[in-house]
């Protein structure tokens, strides 16, 4: 039995990988953003105002410009300095992920904020006072006025905001989608490199639209872990 079993699991992998090229696409280049709701979610992504003692925003951990929309730390530096229990993951193409963190606990870019929000050692703000300063500021008031049609700014109106920016936050046209799309070829060693990352079966976890982020994974499948996230 244990062994008809191995026999299918080789095969249905074979299979996967012969299919490799499926199984990667391209980034899309363009996906549906309402364009002020994301102006106003940029402002707040960058805005100190969403933490507690006004010191961090979400472009304090995740630098969209120089740092791959993370912070180049090996462990996260949160509120007052403090390190958190974990890596910083980045905030380009997220929108493409199926969950969101290490552990996959938030379900969208929406939920995902709200953690943030609560998280002790990142913005660690309550839902009245987030609301509260952000209903007392002129430019907000205006600017959500105008994008969502409303007198009272909800939590969940601020972090649908956000997520409609993380949704620009995206990379299309990297020389690999190019070669995907059939626009440039490869180098010798670019073609080889890919030619080994399908054989070795890297590709197995590496696919879809991230190269990833689309199945979860035991920590440790080759050298053991004892970090659980
Ligand atoms: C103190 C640093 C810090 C701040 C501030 C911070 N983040 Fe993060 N972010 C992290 C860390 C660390 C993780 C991974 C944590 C985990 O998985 O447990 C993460 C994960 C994420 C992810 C998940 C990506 C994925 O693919 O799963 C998104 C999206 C994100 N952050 C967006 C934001 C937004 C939006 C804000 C502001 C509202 C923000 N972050 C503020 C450090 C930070
Ligand atoms: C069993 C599934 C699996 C296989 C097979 C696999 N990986 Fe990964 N890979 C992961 C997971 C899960 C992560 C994220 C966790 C981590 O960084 O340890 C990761 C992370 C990475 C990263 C870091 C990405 C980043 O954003 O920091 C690289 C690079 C990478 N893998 C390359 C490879 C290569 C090359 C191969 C083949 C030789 C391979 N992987 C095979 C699951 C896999």
């Amino acid at each position: 039995m244990r062994y008809i079993l191995f026999i299918i699991a080789f095969i249905v992998f074979n299979l996967l990988s012969v299919k490799a090229f499926e199984i990667i696409k391209p980034i899309p280049e363009k996906i549906s953003v309402n364009k002020e709701k994301a102006y106003l979610g940029k402002l707040l992504f960058h805005d100190p105002i969403l933490s507690k003692d006004r010191s961090l925003s979400c472009f304090s951990c995740h630098d969209i410009y120089k740092k791959c929309g993370t912070d180049h730390l090996p462990i996260a530096k949160g509120l007052g300095g403090i390190e958190e229990d974990a890596n910083t993951l980045t905030v380009l193409n997220a929108v493409f992920n199926f969950a969101f963190f290490w552990n996959g606990r938030a379900k969208d870019l929406k939920e995902q904020i709200i953690f943030v929000f609560r998280n002790p050692l990142e913005l660690n703000i309550s839902r009245e006072e987030l609301e509260r300063r952000i209903n007392n500021h002129k430019l907000y008031k205006n600017l959500f006025k105008k994008a969502y049609k409303v007198d009272y700014i909800t939590e969940d109106l601020i972090a649908d905001a956000i997520a409609e920016f993380e949704k620009t936050l995206i990379t299309p046209n990297s020389k690999f989608d190019l070669y995907l799309k059939g626009k440039v070829k490869l180098s010798k060693e670019e073609k080889e490199g890919y030619r080994l990352f399908k054989e070795y079966g890297c590709i197995s976890c590496h696919n879809g639209i991230n190269l990833g982020g689309n199945s979860f994974q035991k920590f440790g499948a080759v050298i053991p872990s004892e970090w659980k996230p």
